[in-house]
């Protein structure tokens, strides 16, 4: 048995996927109204990120139910114990990974966000799913909270904020990556400055797409 396959947490990550696929990008409104053309120019560019992300600040835009599993299982393996999360939005990636934390024995997340709407909503979130002793969402652009004050050793880092500064958060963790560390980057195909970082393995990295959506990398030692 699992945290994430047993109550409270299967019964609301059920209801929070199925919510999010009433409420997606293609159906707001808002995000409509920006021609396709500034979207694509927005979702590549390393400044005006805070309008794009204002325009899809009632959408929870999550990672896949695949990519959560792939999650759960990367910080269960990994006897994961210090997490940072680039992206919290109504923490549905969070549940995962605060899951395994759980069935690990207990740990750290450190988790971004700089939407106060949703980090009420993902602390609601993780309340329910009895999981909120383990998570630490620091509220602002994560270019400035986690440039301080990050644990010595980080064994898994997600990223799924703004894409384009994918680069930049990689920047600020790195030093404290542990050798053999995961890190899973979400529709990474947006950075690839990223993915060229990543890929070689002259950077210290080893790295391969997975399941069509995501990146997923290891610091080597
Ligand atoms: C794709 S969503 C994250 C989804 C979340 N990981 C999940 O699976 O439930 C991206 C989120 O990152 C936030 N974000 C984007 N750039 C950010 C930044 N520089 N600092 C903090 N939050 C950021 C956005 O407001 C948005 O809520």
């Amino acid at each position: 048995m699992t945290t994430l396959t047993t109550a409270p947490l299967a019964l609301l990550l059920d209801r929070l996927f199925k919510e999010a696929e009433n409420a997606t990008p293609a159906t707001s409104p808002i995000v409509n109204s920006v021609p396709a053309e500034e979207r694509a120019r927005l979702m590549r560019s390393k400044t005006g990120y805070l309008d794009l992300y204002g325009h899809l600040k009632d959408l929870p835009l999550p990672i896949s139910r695949e990519t959560g599993t792939l999650l759960y299982m990367l910080a269960r393996s990994g006897r994961a114990r210090t997490i940072v999360e680039y992206g919290t939005s109504f923490g549905i990636s969070t549940l995962h990974l605060a899951a395994a934390l759980r069935d690990n024995g207990g740990g750290r997340l450190i988790g971004t966000e700089f939407e106060p709407s949703k980090v009420a909503r993902a602390r609601a979130n993780l309340t329910a799913g009895g999981l909120i002793d383990l998570v630490e969402i620091r509220v602002g652009d994560a270019l400035e909270t986690l440039s301080v004050d990050l644990p010595d050793s980080i064994d898994l880092l997600l990223l799924d904020g703004h894409k384009a500064l994918y680069p930049e958060i990689l920047a600020l963790v790195e030093k404290s990556l542990r050798p053999g560390a995961f890190i899973v980057a979400d529709n990474a195909d947006y950075s690839p400055e990223y993915l060229a970082r990543v890929r070689s393995p002259a950077n210290g990295y080893l790295s391969t797409p997975f399941g069509g959506d995501v990146e997923v990398s290891m610091r080597l030692g």
